[in-house]
């Protein structure tokens, strides 16, 4: 059983993040959302993994996956020239795949799915495709399942207007090598991609078993900012512990699962978990949390922020009220303005967003 994961795809619902990097190394807790796919797939025995990438930021993904490789997992890593779909990722990765069993797996999602006990029921049944579905409050906005009264998979549609179902495909999926003739058998969708949704469509026109799972659990597709603050509080909530490598002050004041990591260094501040403080940061009279990652090598100083998500290197200092449900890049720079206190002055980048008092 090999592992094929999507890297790929140009993340324009992350804007303006994904200017400057994937949206498969946008990070939570810390950590490169692609790093959990990677150890939730290792640790369902997976140890062949090949990671489709894209020109524009394949490097990158590439560069990130070097902190994380094991000594027995082999990665192999297939350029797929333009975003022309997950079915087409699935066709250009044949040469990879040959004719072995794989699981798919869409590098921007989050899932605390037991993918061991679904790769080994997959393997044993021997369905020819394997699905894992979730309900949703709003399925317009996925490929959408409807089964019939003994939970059968009877049709599969992406993106309905009318949604038979409130089931979602999650981005895992099971195929044999019989998936290559059904993606040979589609048509581009409406918006030019060929559709993996389509493919298993196909294959289940063809009477071939597709069998599905439903997932109680959470799944979180990080596509957006919401989605992505909703996924740092899943996953600091979940797997946080109290941790301090850093250095803390006595006068600070930490309570609930707060992790510090090596070098930072905390002044009297008021840390309330669960959150994670990154290497070298430095934070000064400021109350941070819950809920937020702070990146490594961040400067803080007399600011107040919660359930938010800094990248590396971010500077905020004297800023008056409360950051909340906020998204930093990698070294934004929040201060109060030296000279006026009615006007604002701003250095954005394309589709930045701020909101103001
Ligand atoms: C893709 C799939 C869709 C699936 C979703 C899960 O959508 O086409 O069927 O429900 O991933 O995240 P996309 O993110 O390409 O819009």
């Amino acid at each position: 059983m090999k592992a094929l994961i999507l890297a790929g795809g140009k993340g324009t619902r992350l804007r303006p993040l994904t200017y400057a990097m994937a949206k498969q190394l946008v990070p939570v807790a810390n950590k490169p959302i692609l790093h959990y796919a990677m150890d939730g797939l290792y640790q369902g025995g997976i140890r062949d993994f090949g990671i489709i990438i894209s020109p524009e930021t394949g490097e990158a993904i590439k560069k990130s996956l070097q902190s994380w490789k094991k000594d027995d997992a082999e990665l192999t890593f297939i350029l797929q020239d333009e975003p022309a779909g997950l079915a087409h990722a699935v066709k250009i990765a044949k040469p990879y795949l040959q004719d072995d069993d794989f699981i798919m797996y869409l590098g921007d999602n989050l899932i605390n799915a037991d993918l061991g006990s679904h790769i080994a029921e997959f393997q044993q049944a021997k369905y020819e495709a394997s699905i894992l579905l979730r309900q949703v409050p709003n399925p317009s906005s996925f490929g959408v399942a409807e089964l019939d009264g003994s939970g059968q998979v009877i049709r599969l549609v992406e993106k309905p207007k009318e949604p038979k179902s409130d089931l979602a495909l999650v981005g895992v999926y099971l195929f044999t090598k019989q998936i290559f003739d059904a993606i040979d058998r589609i048509q581009p969708s409406w918006r030019g991609e060929l559709e993996i949704t389509d493919a298993i469509q196909r294959l289940i026109e063809d009477k071939a078993v597709v069998h599905s799972r439903v997932h109680t659990g959470w799944w979180l597709d990080t596509g957006k900012k919401d989605d992505l603050l909703a996924a740092n509080n899943v996953v600091l909530g979940e797997y946080m512990n109290y941790l301090i490598e850093g250095d803390v002050d006595n006068a600070s004041r930490l309570s609930g699962d707060v992790h510090v990591d090596e070098g930072a260094v905390i002044r009297n501040s008021t840390i309330q978990g669960p959150v994670m403080i990154g290497r070298n940061c430095r934070l000064e009279n400021v109350t941070i949390g819950p809920f937020t990652s702070v990146g490594d090598d961040c400067t803080l100083r007399d600011c107040h922020i919660e359930n938010s998500v800094l990248l590396e290197e971010c500077h905020i200092e004297s800023v008056p009220g409360r950051i909340e449900e906020s998204l930093l890049g990698k070294g934004c720079r929040i201060i109060k303005s030296p000279t006026s206190q009615e006007s604002h002055k701003f250095l954005l980048a394309d589709h930045s967003e701020i909101q103001v008092l």
